[in-house]
């Protein structure tokens, strides 16, 4: 661990300040240490040892940068491979640096159900920003928005690429999310490019949040998995989804307690290469009777406009309970190439189905 550290002496007597002191970490077992003592703490490049999570702690106020490569030893688990905590933090990655996940050492296409894969960053942080980091094939899902508050997270780049069927072989990827929001609020994500393997965005609680300028490619959606808790005032704005399954997808779990989904807003979303749905909004995920216990109230579509391919297509999918949906707006909602007509049931009143 190389520590540059200016010390001033200020003042009467003997008051020592420490300012702007810089370490660059290569090695696992120096970056706790390195993250308690550092305002700014670079990351070269560095090796996770298997089965374990690299915990970076930081100061109020520092700064962590990315410049190298950072990956680890390959395992079959199902922890963290980064969790990031702070206040008042900046995360960001150098034209250097890339964040591999060696997903191809992990995926097993059809046969994936029975391997166990670490998630790669959850990122816990208060007032803080999250910019300019290169993350590329993702074992599991890739960042984790875990109760943040006041997050601002931009120009980030996933890409999963070698994780769609036959680019590398069979062993292609799955539940390879982009972003997972568990809880928080006051959340903003912008400016990013996901090429997945599952959800683009999945909100899973929390409240406040905006997605804004995303471009999807191959995932499953910006999405909603809501089972239990009040989650609202979410916004997907200015976006794109492309070759994916689904465009919009909100599922409340009929399994799960009882919570809230109110107003919401998708705002000007373009798509392409559609296959499943353009728009799935179940209440009876994963399966069977749709149940009212998580309404979803005040939903607002505006401006969704694109293309379906393929012959399950389907462009509006509405499963609600009895009492389970109200207050939605769908203007400037228009879908073509679908193969399959829609599902309706317990439609809002005022929207066509
Ligand atoms: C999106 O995914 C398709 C394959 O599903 C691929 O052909 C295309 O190049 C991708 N686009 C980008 C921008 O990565
Ligand atoms: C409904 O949601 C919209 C956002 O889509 C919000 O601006 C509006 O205030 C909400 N209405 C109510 C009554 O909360």
């Amino acid at each position: 661990m190389k520590c540059f550290i200016l010390i001033g002496l200020i003042g009467l007597g003997w008051v020592v300040a420490i300012l702007g002191a810089s370490c660059t970490v290569s090695n696992y077992y120096d970056v706790s240490t390195a993250a308690e003592t550092c305002d700014t703490l670079i990351i070269g490049d560095l090796v996770i040892p298997a089965e374990t999570t690299l915990e970076i702690n930081l100061k109020d106020g520092a700064k962590l940068i990315f410049d190298g490569h950072l990956t680890h030893e390959v395992a079959e688990w199902t922890g963290d491979l980064v969790h990031i905590k702070g206040k008042n933090v900046e995360i960001s990655g150098t034209a250097n640096h890339l964040l591999d996940g060696l997903g191809p050492q992990h995926w097993k296409g059809a046969g994936e159900s029975t391997i166990l894969r670490p998630k790669f960053m959850r990122i816990q942080v208060e007032d803080s920003t999250v910019k300019d980091l290169n993350i590329k094939n993702c074992p599991n899902n890739c960042v984790v928005l875990s109760k943040s508050t006041n997050l601002l997270v931009t120009n980030i780049n996933i890409d999963n690429y070698d994780g769609y069927p036959g680019v590398i072989g069979a062993n292609y990827a799955k539940n390879t999310d982009g972003f997972d929001v568990a809880g928080g609020s006051g959340i903003r994500v912008e400016n990013s490019v996901v090429i997945n393997q599952d959800d683009c965005v999945a909100v899973n609680g929390g409240s406040n949040m905006v997605f804004e300028n995303l471009h999807c490619n191959g995932s499953h959606g910006l999405s909603f998995s809501i089972k239990n808790g009040d989650v609202s005032d979410i916004q997907f704005l200015n976006s794109k989804v492309e070759y994916s399954n689904n465009v919009i997808h909100i599922k409340t779990h009929n399994d799960g307690d009882t919570g809230s989904i109110k107003n919401v807003l998708y705002k000007n979303i373009e798509f392409t290469g559609i296959d499943k749905f353009a728009i799935s909004i179940q209440e009876n995920y994963p399966s069977g009777d749709a149940k009212a216990n998580i309404p979803i109230t005040n939903l607002t579509l505006t401006n969704i406009q694109g293309t379906m391919t393929g012959s399950n297509s389907m462009a509006l999918q509405i499963v609600c309970a009895q009492g389970g949906c109200a207050d939605w707006h769908f203007t400037d909602v228009s879908v073509s190439g679908a193969k399959k007509s829609n599902t309706c049931q317990e439609v809002p009143s005022g929207i066509s189905c």
